[in-house]
């Protein structure tokens, strides 16, 4: 009998080609599967598959906790929230940096305030740096921060660029590359061996196709 895995997706801008991703093995997902359903469990018996559609910054929770065997989430969120998961792939999806940023000319005081989602990522970063600085967690619309002054700079993902130039912030320091990860529960990844590798063998023949294309 195969194992029935559980997946956490994360809702939001990973999710669409975290799906195509998925498509692309030889499991068939029905089409209607999608985002824009209120529905947060989504059963395919038929091919021995659950997925749970939750926040991105709650996926490796699920995960931690064993009610989900596999999560898709951000590099980012695995640096912020630093569960006991195992990362098994790099899903190549959804690549972004996660940077520094603030109005460009900005005289930074000697204890600048840095607004952020992902305060303990910026704490570190900016530890490291030698710099002291106050770190202001906010959950979304970060560019608002130093617009209105709140803030003197802030920690956030860069995808396009199009926020930040759109809201007259310029590109700092880029701390990191980030894309999203394919991460397991310990105890299912040791229970369900087989199933989960096999998976992993489809995704990463589909991530190794999509990069010669
Ligand atoms: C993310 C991030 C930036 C934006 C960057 O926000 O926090 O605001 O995307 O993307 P860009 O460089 O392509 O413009 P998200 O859309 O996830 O919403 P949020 O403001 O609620 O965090």
């Amino acid at each position: 009998m195969v194992d029935e895995l559980t997946i956490a997706m994360p809702k939001g801008r990973i999710f669409g080609e975290a799906l195509a991703l998925f498509r692309q093995t030889n499991l068939t997902i029905p089409e209607e599967f999608s985002e824009d359903s209120r529905k947060l469990t989504i059963s395919l018996p038929h091919i021995g598959l659950s997925f749970f559609l939750v926040k991105p910054i709650d996926v490796p929770t699920y995960v931690e906790y064993g009610v989900a065997d596999l999560g898709v989430v951000g590099k980012d969120v695995l640096l912020e929230e630093d569960r006991d998961v195992y990362e098994l792939l790099d899903l190549k999806i959804s690549p972004c940096r996660l940077s520094v940023a603030g109005k460009p000319d900005w005289l930074v005081p000697l204890y600048p305030r840095v607004a952020t989602k992902y305060p303990r990522i910026a704490k570190n970063y900016f530890k490291k740096q030698g710099q002291q600085v106050e770190v202001i967690r906010l959950s979304g619309s970060i560019e608002l921060a130093p617009i209105v002054g709140l803030a003197d700079r802030i920690v956030d993902i860069v995808s396009t660029g199009r926020t930040l130039e759109e809201n007259g912030l310029v590109e700092l320091e880029v701390i990191g590359s980030i894309t999203s990860r394919l991460i397991a529960n310990r105890a299912s990844y040791r229970m369900k061996a087989e199933r989960i590798t096999s998976l992993c063998d489809q995704l990463q023949q589909v991530i190794k196709e999509g990069a010669r294309v």
